[in-house]
């Protein structure tokens, strides 16, 4: 397996290309089933992720076309197998993404349980409860979840979330498109990646409203055509890159970054002491002074993002003064705080509340990545320590971060990649 060695100290400095967003392309992907016409992804990312779901729409007959160079999918061709198998969809949670649509255009589909991960049981079933909602006849058998549809397809239905989920959203949405009558979400997800799915399906022509906001309509179509659509860029791999160049005391600019997709994170940065700007070309992110420990709370969107928890947690270990950092959305999101304390953090984890007391300097040690967001914030740390720092199990970095060792070595990084 490969590992990453950094040799920490150097502050960043330069431009960094921010990638198309994983948690975007994905949905995007999962829309293609709604027709067989052509949907064509540009600023795709190049990812594990997204070359898992091209696996998965290519077993249910899909066609995919990658241009690595162009930054393109483009997916085509009816569905001829309605089986989302357990071994594609245990690789990667958001298989369960496939489920609306196979189910909206097909009347029934066979989708393995995503079962659990690393940061938490993860259950679907806001998705399955949507459904049945919207008409279909859900049973759970053997680990897989067999749909079907009524005869004239899913029906409009008022869908209220008692809790907000990323992946209901976009599987009832999707779903809603294609259904007889109005649909309506309330309590949706407003996650920058839904708004840039609602976009990428009404160019598809659907009919939908209140895009942005907690409350989707959506009026049902027959049938939805080609489109061509630009992935959002990724605010979670910019508001990464933002923290690694605060802790290295460097000043980057993310290409392309848009400072409203990372909602209360911009607000939290420049308490704690990062200049971050809107510029032409995209966000700059600079380091005036010290850091200072800052309180954060994790909360759906525009709140402080799940997926930057573990990032900001690593900026904190080397701020002056404390950090209360509350966990809400993931029963197991902290990971990462063992392998910091190694780095030699002050952090103490009490449930979904971690206390992380800043000390003047971290040093380099060999750690273990666990899961994605956790494995870079290793990094991060890495970054700003003192000798040398070996990341293992680089394969969880992969699935959501294009190239990082060549984007931060682009800007003054010592990082490499060490081949396993
Ligand atoms: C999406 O996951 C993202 N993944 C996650 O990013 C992100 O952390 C999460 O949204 C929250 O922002 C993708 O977009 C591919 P949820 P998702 O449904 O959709 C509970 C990363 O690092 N819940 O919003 O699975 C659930 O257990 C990944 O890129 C139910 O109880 O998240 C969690 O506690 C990690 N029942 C909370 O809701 C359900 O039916 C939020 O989950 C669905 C969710």
């Amino acid at each position: 397996m490969d590992r990453i060695r950094i040799r920490g100290g150097r502050a960043l400095n330069g431009s960094i290309p921010i990638s198309g967003a994983k948690n975007a392309g994905l949905p995007l992907m999962a829309a293609a089933l709604l027709t067989d016409q052509p949907l064509t992804l540009t600023n795709a990312p190049d990812l594990a992720d997204i070359a898992t779901m091209s696996g998965l729409l290519r077993q249910h007959g899909l066609s995919l076309e990658h241009d690595k160079t162009a930054r393109t999918i483009t997916m085509s061709g009816a569905a001829t197998n309605l089986e989302a198998p357990y071994d594609l969809v245990r690789k990667m949670r958001a298989s369960i993404l496939v489920l609306g649509p196979l189910l909206a255009r097909y009347g029934q589909a066979r989708v393995s349980l995503p079962g659990g991960c690393a940061i938490g049981t993860r259950p679907v079933d806001l998705h399955l409860k949507g459904l049945e909602q919207m008409g279909a006849e859900i049973n759970l058998e053997a680990g897989y979840i067999d749909a079907k549809a009524p005869k004239g397809g899913l029906k409009g239905a008022k869908i209220y979330f008692n809790q907000v989920s990323v992946g209901a959203t976009e599987n009832l949405l999707i779903a809603a498109t294609l259904a007889d009558g109005v649909t309506e979400l309330v309590n949706a997800a407003r996650e920058p990646e839904i708004t840039d799915l609602a976009h990428c399906l009404i160019a598809m022509g659907a009919k939908i409203e209140g895009v942005g906001t907690d409350r989707l309509r959506i009026e049902g179509v027959s049938s939805l055509h080609a489109a061509t659509h630009p992935v959002v860029p990724d605010r979670i791999e910019a508001g990464t890159f933002a923290c690694a160049a605060a802790i290295t005391g460097g000043s980057v600019l993310l290409e392309g970054a848009k400072l409203e997709h990372l909602g209360a994170v911009i607000r939290v940065l420049r308490e704690a002491g990062v200049a971050v700007e809107q510029e032409e070309g995209g966000l700059r992110v600079s380091r005036l002074n010290g850091l200072h420990g800052v309180d954060v709370m994790t909360e759906p969107f525009p709140g402080f993002a799940t997926d930057m928890q573990a990032q900001f947690m690593a900026l904190m270990a080397v701020a002056e003064g404390a950090s209360m950092i509350t966990e809400t959305i993931f029963e197991n999101r902290f990971m990462h705080v063992p392998e910091l304390n190694r780095m030699g953090a002050n952090i103490n984890a009490h449930g979904s509340s971690a206390i992380v007391r800043g000390v003047k300097k971290l040093s380099g040690a060999p750690v273990m990545a666990t899961d994605l967001r956790a494995s870079v914030s290793l990094i991060i740390a890495g970054l700003a320590a003192g000798g040398e720092t070996i990341v293992n199990r680089v394969y969880h970095l992969d699935r959501g971060y294009e190239r990082i060792e060549q984007k931060l070595s682009a800007v003054g990084a010592d990082i490499e990649r060490i081949p396993g």
